[in-house]
């Protein structure tokens, strides 16, 4: 098999950047380990930047994002159960989040990749790459037992933080920057009825609580928990008893309860893996780099890193200019390590972690009352939350 460029992977990455190839007129391979009905139904991420939203409606993916997404132009940050507003539009210039579910964005995704005849190989096993610094680097899988090569003249490690791409860099050749952090957070689906008109990001002292929703009959809510429980540890009521103590206060807030329909635990961490790039292999998304979903900027970060390889292959493949795919990596990092910061931030201000004393519990409560009362404080929240500007001069160099 032969292919113009290689992508490991089907998650928003991968997908995105066969779509905008395609639309350039270059022909792509996803190789995919897991089946088209998990990856549309795995839960994950729902805020989409200001930037996201105009590169998937740009690219003519945006209409049932348009119809049934949500426009938020603000936040909530809640602290001594009181909330106060962060309005994101007025403090950004009209800019705004859409809340609609990644595998929503992945349905649209695969089913316009399908319509446009491009290939999406699922099921694969033992995916390997080869020949990255040569101009035909090569990658192997397993597809129904049988061993198959396909020659590619890029390839694109888009499979995630547990891929083999990144690995597939000599270890003297990439430098890893990792924080774990003591904590992870519980996520459920509920079906129950919106209890906020926008997202609620609650400090507590029993832990951090988040008020996100899907639809106006589907909520989507999370708690700070131990990275390493069991979800068997975390009955519906002791859930719903978290939620409403960390949530509701003297102000009148109530939390609507409904049946929850699905749960999950993810560990947090922050990894950025420098270099995102060697010989002819590219890291898109997770594979590169990962943040604690506090910012809700990992999904986000995929969209931008293939904005940009996609337009670096399209001069390549255009006009034979290298310099765009030379800056991959360094135009990407700018932009990866400052939703880095901002989401060690917005983690760092809004968790406890075991063993925190009371000083750090002022010092967080002191960000926090900033926060709300500053305009230039918030407008860094804003500005950062809604997404930073692509600075188009960088990436057209
Ligand atoms: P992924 O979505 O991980 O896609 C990688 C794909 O590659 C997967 O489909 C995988 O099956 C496939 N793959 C892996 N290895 C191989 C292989 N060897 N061969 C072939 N295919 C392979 N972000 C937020 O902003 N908010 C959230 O609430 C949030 N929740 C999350 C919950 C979980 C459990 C996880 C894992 C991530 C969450 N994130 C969240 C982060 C966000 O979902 C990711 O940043 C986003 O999915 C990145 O997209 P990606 O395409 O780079 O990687
Ligand atoms: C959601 C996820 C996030 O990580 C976040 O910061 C806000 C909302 C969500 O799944 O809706």
């Amino acid at each position: 098999m032969r292919t113009q460029v290689g992508i490991v992977g089907a998650g928003p990455a991968g997908l995105l950047l066969s779509h905008l190839l395609h639309l350039q007129g270059i022909e792509s391979v996803i190789l995919e380990s897991r089946s088209r009905e998990e990856i549309e139904g795995t839960i994950r991420a729902g805020v989409l930047e200001q930037g996201t939203v105009d590169l998937l409606t740009e690219s003519g993916l945006g209409a049932r994002m348009k119809r049934e997404g949500q426009v938020h132009h603000g936040i909530y940050l809640r602290v001594g159960g009181r909330s106060h507003r962060i309005n994101m539009h007025e403090l950004t210039g009209g800019r705004a989040v859409t809340v609609y579910a990644q595998h929503e964005v992945i349905k649209d995704i695969v089913a316009a990749r399908l319509a446009d005849g491009g290939q999406i190989i699922f099921n694969v096993k033992n995916v390997s790459l080869h020949d990255l610094e040569s101009t035909t680097p090569k990658i192997h899988f397993e597809q129904d037992d049988k061993k198959v090569e396909l020659s590619c003249e890029f390839i694109a490690g888009c499979d995630g933080y547990h891929g083999v791409a990144r690995q597939s860099i000599p270890a003297e050749k990439r430098k890893e920057y990792v924080r774990q952090y003591p904590f992870g957070w519980l996520g459920i689906l509920a079906n129950a009825p919106t209890s906020s008109a926008e997202l609620i990001y609650a400090y507590h002292e029993k832990g951090f609580a988040l008020v996100s929703t899907r639809s106006p009959k589907i909520q989507r809510l999370y708690i700070q928990c131990e990275p390493t429980d069991p979800i068997g540890n975390w009955p519906d009521n002791r859930i719903w008893d978290e939620l409403h103590a960390r949530l509701e206060g003297n102000d009148g807030y109530q939390l609507i309860e409904g049946p929850v329909t699905q749960k999950g635990i993810v560990a947090m961490r922050s990894f950025v893996c420098e270099t995102m790039q060697h010989g002819r292999l590219f890291l898109a998304g997770d594979s590169a780099h990962i943040v604690p979903p506090t910012g809700a900027k990992g999904l986000n970060l995929a969209a931008a890193d293939v904005r940009v390889l996609s337009r670096a292959l399209n001069a390549f493949f255009k006009s034979g200019q290298t310099e765009m795919l030379e800056r991959y990596s360094t135009t990407c990092l700018k932009r990866v390590w400052r939703a880095e910061h901002f989401s060690w931030w917005m983690t760092s201000m809004l968790h406890r972690a075991p063993g925190d004393d009371d000083f750090q519990q002022r010092i967080q409560c002191s960000q926090l009352e900033y926060v709300v009362s500053s305009r230039s404080a918030a407008t860094s929240l804003a500005e950062n939350y809604v997404g930073m500007p692509i600075n188009e001069a960088e990436e057209t160099i």
